[in-house]
């Protein structure tokens, strides 16, 4: 099977294009990716001589170049995106054109070359923000966004199954809740904290710290997406959970604990702008249809990371002394 994955050098793409080597050494990937602060090719590095491997660098938008790419694969796995809800609260110029127009901009070209199958990769944050006693969110949930950056995946669902209904275009989509894991980019909760830890620096808690996300190890979220693409049906849409529902609070004491460091380390800061109080996933449907469920648990999970963290210093610290400079620049004004 050919795969062109968009995304590829950032943090969940990067993990998915590893575990999909790994576990069929006979795929062949190409990996498209604009390289912007997200993307990494140390990501990949282990892979720079693999034959069934190969890097474009390339703009989602470019259709002529997509064009090309897509005409030589089975199927597209498409994470590309803007992802940071912080920086669409500061700018969202970028997250509509990568989210929006690029995603239109391959479902073009997947129906251009004979209709090639498609699978999306979106967030639990289209659904909006559960109040603490709510059910979990499924796949009959309404769309809700929130964000700029929620707003733009929303639309990018959209598209997808418009694509679906409108040109049967063979599609899937998964609506993941937050990942956390190795090669997570460290402007996000848990390498932020866990590496300002290591550098004894304090960590940054929003608001009262009691807004919950639902924690997927990423590598769970790369066996579920396998599932999907191998054996999901068309047409439909998969909510992938953690079953690990946590406040920033009780993660923030559970990082400290196991990082040796104490309560004084929390700095309590300005909140969010519209800052979702909860999500949640049922992942009933993929569990009941497609045999998936979470196998890391969020114990291990924390260990595994907090472990990457450390064993990989000149990793982050290459992107803290770049890229995040400038964003924290603008985030703190500092
Ligand atoms: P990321 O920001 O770490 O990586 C995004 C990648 O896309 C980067 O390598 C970047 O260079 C690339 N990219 C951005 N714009 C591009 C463009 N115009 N053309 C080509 N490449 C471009 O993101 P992530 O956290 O790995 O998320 C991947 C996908 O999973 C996204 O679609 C996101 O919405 C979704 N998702 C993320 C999470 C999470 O917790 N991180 C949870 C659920 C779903
Ligand atoms: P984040 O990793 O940005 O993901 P999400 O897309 O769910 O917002 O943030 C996860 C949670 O952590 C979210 O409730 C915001 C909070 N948070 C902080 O408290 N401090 C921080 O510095 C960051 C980046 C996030």
């Amino acid at each position: 099977m050919k795969l062109l994955v968009t995304g590829g050098a950032g943090f969940i793409g990067s993990n998915f294009v590893h575990y999909i080597l790994k576990k069929y050494p006979d795929y062949q990937v190409v990996n498209l990716d604009l390289l912007t602060y997200a993307g990494n090719l140390e990501n990949l590095k282990e892979l720079e001589n693999n034959p069934n491997y190969k890097f474009v660098k390339g703009d989602i938008a470019d259709f002529e170049l997509v064009n090309n790419l897509v005409k030589d694969c089975d199927i597209i796995v498409h994470f590309a995106a803007e992802s940071h809800v912080d920086r669409s609260i500061l700018d969202s110029e970028e997250f509509i054109r990568t989210n929006v127009i690029g995603t239109h901009t391959l479902l073009e070209a997947a129906k251009n070359n004979g209709n090639k199958r498609f699978h999306h990769v979106s967030t639990d944050e289209v659904f909006g923000a559960l109040k603490m006693d709510d059910p979990k969110f499924n796949e009959k949930t309404p769309y809700d966004p929130r964000s700029p950056y929620s707003a733009s995946k929303a639309s990018s669902d959209h598209l997808v199954r418009a694509y679906f209904h409108t040109y049967n275009l063979p599609i899937t989509i998964s609506n993941c809740s937050n990942n956390y894991g190795p090669y997570m980019f460290p402007e996000k909760l848990f390498p932020l904290f866990i590496t300002n830890l290591i550098e004894d620096k304090k960590v940054p808690l929003y608001g009262d710290g009691m807004n919950v996300r639902d924690w997927l190890y990423v590598e769970d979220h790369c066996v579920a997406i396998d599932a999907i693409i191998h054996k999901g049906r068309i047409g439909e849409t998969y909510c992938v959970g953690g079953d690990a529902e946590k406040n920033n609070k009780e993660i923030t004491y559970k990082i400290l604990e196991l990082m040796g460091k104490g309560e004084d380390m929390i700095e309590f800061v300005k909140d969010r702008p519209g800052h979702d109080r909860r999500y949640a996933i049922d992942f009933s449907k993929i569990k009941n249809e497609l045999g998936w469920e979470p196998s890391v648990s969020f114990e291990e999970g924390l260990q595994k990371t907090i472990e990457w963290y450390k064993n990989n210093e000149a990793w982050w610290k290459d992107i803290k002394s770049g890229e995040y400079a400038k964003y924290y620049e603008k985030q703190y004004g500092k």
